[in-house]
């Protein structure tokens, strides 16, 4: 028996192993992704879906993709050096092709790699070529670290640094948004002090900071320093990353927000989207896993008490992406990690 009747009607159905026995069924389970406002207006969807995984797979990406959508994800983050934009463009431009969900309602976010602080524009045209768009809606700055042309890696060797030019990086960033490759421009892992060095010499300020952000790492000086320029969060690892490389269970098994998760019938992870959503930051979580998806979605419902939120900024921290691989003594411009974060770690 097809998964959904109405095939045509429902694109997803031809790809999503779903218990579902009709498309009404589906929508019950569709929740409302809210948005917060960027500073010109437009909208950035609360709930953004990421896409970074190791070893990547390209069919995993699509399909975990095209069930995001049935669920209710609009916003997509990836990256040239995730290597997920051809699947990320592939399973979105279907579905823009099946009129499942227009290029409109979509957000899609990806990121300028070191080894293009040379020409962003290229770096742009690449990503766009990749993603098979016309445009993305938010191009960020991964990193403020400039690698040579060659170094397109996620580690870079010793000698890979150059010197870091903000003033011309950025001025390229604003040179793709004067052409229409893209509707906003960001930043991502910077600092308050790189950013205030930043805005000196921008004549657009960035939208968006993405940035580590949970329980655990709270970024309690950034968002509020970047509340006061206008510039939007967006807290990626929300969960801590348990199960990737990079990450840790630190979040999700944490005694008191495990404690939390039972008061409210919950699960930590709904505890901490949760806490993160009431800070008014949007999220970027990772999870090809169905189940875990919708988990994740229905943290939209989640209201904490305010002695929770007490709790848990009492919680001690602890940043876990702490861009090690970024300093080393000789070629890079951070010679140690309180460098890379100008003392705010
Ligand atoms: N700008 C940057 O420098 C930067 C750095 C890191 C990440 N990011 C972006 O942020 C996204 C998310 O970050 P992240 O992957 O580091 O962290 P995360 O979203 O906090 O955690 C992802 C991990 O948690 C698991 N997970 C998801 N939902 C869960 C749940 N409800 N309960 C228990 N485990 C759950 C996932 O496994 P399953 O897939 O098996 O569910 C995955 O292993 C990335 O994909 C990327 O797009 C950006």
């Amino acid at each position: 028996m097809p998964i959904c009747q109405a095939v045509n009607a429902c694109f997803y159905a031809r790809y999503i192993d779903i218990q579902c026995v009709s498309c009404e069924q589906d929508r019950d389970t569709k929740m409302r992704n809210e948005e917060v406002r960027l500073y010109s207006g437009s909208k950035l969807p609360l709930l953004g879906f990421g896409t970074a995984a190791f070893p990547y797979d390209r069919e995993r990406v699509e399909l975990a993709i095209w069930t995001a959508l049935k669920m209710g994800y609009r916003h997509f983050d990836t990256a040239k050096i995730y290597g997920s934009e051809p699947a990320v463009g592939s399973a979105l431009m279907e579905a823009i092709h099946d009129e499942a969900v227009s290029r409109e309602e979509i957000f899609v976010t990806s990121k300028l790699w070191g080894s293009d602080h040379h020409d962003p524009i290229s770096g742009l045209k690449q990503t766009l070529k990749n993603l098979g768009m016309e445009y993305v809606d938010l191009y960020l700055i991964h990193w403020p670290a400039k690698l040579k042309v060659w170094a397109n890696y996620a580690v870079p060797n010793e000698d890979d640094f150059e010197e870091l030019d903000m003033e011309s990086t950025w001025a390229g960033m604003e040179r793709c948004l004067d052409m229409g490759l893209c509707r906003f421009i960001g930043v991502s892992n910077f600092s308050c002090r790189k950013i205030q060095r930043l805005m000196e010499h921008a004549s657009v300020l960035p939208a968006v900071n993405q940035v580590e952000m949970h329980p655990m790492w709270r970024q309690k000086n950034l968002r509020e320093f970047c509340g006061e320029k206008n510039i939007h969060v967006s807290a990626y690892s929300p969960l801590g990353g348990p199960g990737s490389p990079w990450g840790t269970k630190a979040v999700v098994d944490n005694p008191v927000i495990c404690s939390i998760a039972r008061k409210h019938k919950a699960t930590p992870a709904q505890v901490a989207l949760s806490w993160g959503l009431s800070k008014g930051v949007s999220l970027i979580i990772k999870s090809f896993n169905q189940e875990r998806m919708k988990e994740n979605m229905e943290a939209l419902e989640l209201t904490l008490d305010h002695e929770d939120v007490v709790k848990i900024e009492r919680l001690e921290e602890k940043k876990i992406m702490r861009g090690e691989f970024l300093v080393n003594g000789t070629t890079s411009p951070y010679r140690t990690i309180q460098d890379l974060w100008d003392d705010e770690i």
